[in-house]
């Protein structure tokens, strides 16, 4: 009853500062399809379901679970986002995008984004781990249509009507992953993400089309996050996790389940790779401060 959004993602914030009891996260994580698991790998987790936090949204796709997990990875505090929703679900990008304004409002300075992909360029393995240099917003809206809400700034300068984005996703914190991937042993190469709306699966000729425009990986989530994160102020790593090879480019037709399989295949090592970040991450949002 005439509660803005402003004071929506407010409240929800405040109700989850109350829940945690002063244990501030530091950085945001947000696990994609079949990537859940990772949340395990917290300590100390308090787990608390989106139903009830005031106004959050509810995901309703299987292998999204629903939960904030409040604890440490690699002893920093984290707060990890089991399960995000779609605009393909029925949300509005406001809904989307509702949650990262939420971990914005609760002081987080970077935030990993995490999930399942198609890949388009030759030579990804299924099952592989890419951070994302760049991405393509091919959903066809963009989640700040509307008036501008500088006070959800999380820092000074951010908030505007136009801002940048041309490291939309931290070259810092890419150079932070790789060296991390190599200490797990493995190589963490770099790509460009394009989102479609989804909730079909592409054509081949609209993968062509994507891969002539530059897309190395496909999915249907992330670039509104990502969008509303650079608007905060709050620095984003993305990593993809290819779960398929993009229709047209593999022998099977595209499922879910294939999918959802391939992300638990990877979860593990995942989850290893963000227990040896977080800490980084934060000394490096810390450095700056
Ligand atoms: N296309 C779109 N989204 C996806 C895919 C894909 O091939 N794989 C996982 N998410």
């Amino acid at each position: 009853m005439g509660s803005t959004y402003f004071d929506q993602v407010s409240e929800a914030a405040a109700h989850l500062r109350q829940a945690l009891a002063g244990r501030a996260p530091r950085i945001g994580i947000v696990l994609g399809s079949g990537l859940g698991a990772v949340a395990d790998a917290v300590q100390d987790a308090v787990a608390i379901p989106y139903g009830q936090i005031p106004n959050f949204p509810q995901s309703t796709v299987e292998g999204h679970s629903g939960r904030m997990i409040c604890g440490t990875l690699g002893g920093t505090a984290v707060m990890v986002m089991q399960g995000r929703v779609h605009a393909y679900e029925g949300y509005s990008p406001a809904e989307v995008t509702f949650p990262m304004r939420v971990l914005g409002a609760l002081g987080i300075r970077a935030v990993v984004l995490t999930n399942a992909a198609g890949g388009i360029q030759q030579g990804y393995s299924i099952g592989q781990l890419v951070a994302l240099a760049d991405h393509i917003n091919f959903m066809g809206w963009n989640p700040l249509t509307g008036p501008n809400e500088p006070r959800f700034a999380c820092i000074p300068g951010a908030g505007l009507r136009f801002f940048d984005m041309t490291e939309a996703y931290s070259q810092a914190l890419r150079v932070i992953a790789r060296q991390a991937a190599q200490e797990e042993g493995f190589s963490l190469e770099e790509g460009v993400y394009l989102a479609t709306s989804g909730p079909s699966f592409e054509t081949p000729a609209e993968i062509r089309v994507f891969r002539t425009i530059g897309a190395t990986l496909v999915g249907m989530s992330t670039v509104p996050e990502t969008i509303v994160a650079r608007h905060m102020g709050i620095e984003v790593l993305g990593i993809s996790c290819v779960t398929n090879l993009a229709a047209g480019l593999g022998a099977t037709p595209l499922s879910h389940e294939e999918v959802f399989e391939a992300g638990r295949k990877v979860e593990h090592r995942l989850a290893a790779l963000l227990t040896r970040l977080a800490p980084r991450i934060a000394a490096h949002v810390d450095g700056k401060a």
